[in-house]
């Protein structure tokens, strides 16, 4: 498959994607939002793949929904478009996401990066919800994802008055996991990818899931369910293998079964 807006490689069972409009500091336009989706489809279904890095480039992850494309929108335009369901293609893939961040990570850039599973910073990322600025408010998920990440004082400070968090003040904040030189974001990236890559792919999936339950449930349903999950991986080759291997003091060769 051919992408125009993206680019897609594969390299040690890590999936990259990168956003390919510097001409508009690859600002989601639905174009692209749409080849993001497929190539996570494309690499979720790949068997040769354990995990996904999006990024962007250094001057900028992504500067926000495509305002061209949405500024004479009507609501009933916006609402039969529903591009921002595009936003969900990403948090229903199963295998970890890495969101790679470097330079503008704005608006839809922002809630972007906060569907991925982890994001790993340069020291130039720059992290905002400047959509106060346009009329209107963060609409994939920014109002939600940031204030459980950042906390409702911060969160507040960003949607309403466009504060920027600095990498340093989003890894204090906890938006990021990282912040490294931005000449080794990408490859920092792509080693915690080849990392968890490298891991039992079933247990990777349901610790996935089990980590997002904690946003959707009570404590007691969550933890109901990440109980069944680690009672049914010893239903796993990979269990009686990974344990095996722990007491034979061997490395583990996992199947994914
Ligand atoms: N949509 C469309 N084009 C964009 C864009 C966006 N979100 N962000 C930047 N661009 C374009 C600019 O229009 C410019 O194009 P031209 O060269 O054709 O004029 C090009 O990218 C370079 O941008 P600037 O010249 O503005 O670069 P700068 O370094 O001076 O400023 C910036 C960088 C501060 C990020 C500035 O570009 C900016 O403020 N961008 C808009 C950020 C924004 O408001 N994002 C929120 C969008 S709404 C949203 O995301 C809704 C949602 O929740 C889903």
């Amino acid at each position: 498959m051919t992408y125009e807006s993206i680019k897609l490689g594969i390299n040690e069972r890590v999936g990259l994607i990168r956003l390919r409009r510097p001409q508009a500091l690859n600002a989601l336009n639905r174009a692209l939002l749409t080849e993001l989706n497929q190539a996570l489809q494309a690499l979720d279904a790949d068997d040769d793949v354990g995990a996904i890095v999006i990024a962007g480039d250094e001057k900028a992850f992504a500067a926000g929904a495509d305002i061209n494309e949405m500024a004479q929108a009507s609501a009933v335009e916006m609402l039969l478009r529903d591009q921002i369901s595009l936003f969900d293609g990403i948090t229903s893939i199963r295998k970890p996401v890495i969101a790679a961040v470097s330079g503008w990570c704005l608006g839809g850039g922002n809630e972007l990066a906060m569907a991925c599973d982890m994001i790993v910073a340069s020291e130039s990322a720059k992290f905002g919800q400047p959509e106060i600025n346009l009329g209107v408010i963060p609409g994939a998920g920014g109002t939600q994802r940031l204030t459980r990440a950042v906390g409702k004082a911060i969160a507040m400070e960003m949607v309403l008055n466009n504060r920027t968090l600095s990498a340093d003040e989003a890894l204090h904040y906890g938006l990021v996991n990282c912040v490294v030189p931005v000449e080794q974001y990408l490859e920092e990236a792509m080693a915690l990818a080849r990392e968890i890559a490298s891991k039992a792919p079933l247990a990777i999936r349901l610790g996935k899931e089990a980590v997002n339950q904690a946003f959707e449930s009570s404590l007691a349903d969550g933890i109901s369910k990440e109980r069944r999950a680690f009672y049914f991986l010893f239903s796993s080759d990979d269990q009686k293998e990974g344990m095996q291997a722990f007491l034979q003091k061997r490395k583990a060769e996992w199947k994914g079964r």
